[in-house]
């Protein structure tokens, strides 16, 4: 089928197989490798992209149902020279390790303050909860989001 969305800002239109994975579309097709396959069982959320700004594990969505939706990967956060905040709180405050459940916790991030820019810790935690982390224990991740949110509402960073 012939779907159409936008991709980290940019209008795309793809020929797809009808039950083809949203990650398997993102990586293999469009080459964007930020988004990780861990478990493909819709259960530890390092696949996670944004689609329309909400959250969702690409290893159990179908790609199809991108169409006409917009869809933010890790790739669209910010660039090398200009690191999203959340990006920028997570390297200061330590709060990556091995990495590979960054990029979808910190997509999970973003949508949690675009909702809610002063999340409680408790939230924080309730937004997370989909994402696992095997190395790091949370804290920092935690610190990380709550110093975003404190530069992102113009507040200096604690
Ligand atoms: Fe998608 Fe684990 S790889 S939830």
């Amino acid at each position: 089928m012939l779907i159409e969305f936008i991709m980290n800002g940019e209008m795309m239109t793809y020929e797809i197989a009808g039950e083809e994975t949203m990650l398997d579309f993102i990586r293999e097709t469009l080459m964007l490798h930020g988004t990780k396959r861990g478990c493909e069982n819709g259960e530890c959320g390092a696949c996670s992209v944004l689609v329309d700004g909400v959250p969702v594990n690409s290893c159990i969505y179908p790609a199809a149902r991108i169409n006409g939706k917009a869809v933010i990967t890790i790739e669209g956060l910010g660039t090398a020279e200009n690191l999203h905040p959340l990006q920028k709180a997570f390297i200061r405050e330590g709060a990556l390790q091995c990495g590979f459940c960054g990029s979808g916790m910190l997509l999970t991030a973003k949508a949690l303050l675009d909702k809610n820019p002063a999340p409680t810790e408790d939230e924080i935690k309730a937004a997370l909860s989909g994402n696992l982390c095997r190395c790091s224990g949370y804290v920092k991740i935690i610190r990380a989001i709550q110093a975003a949110a404190q530069e992102l509402s113009g507040k200096e960073a604690i």
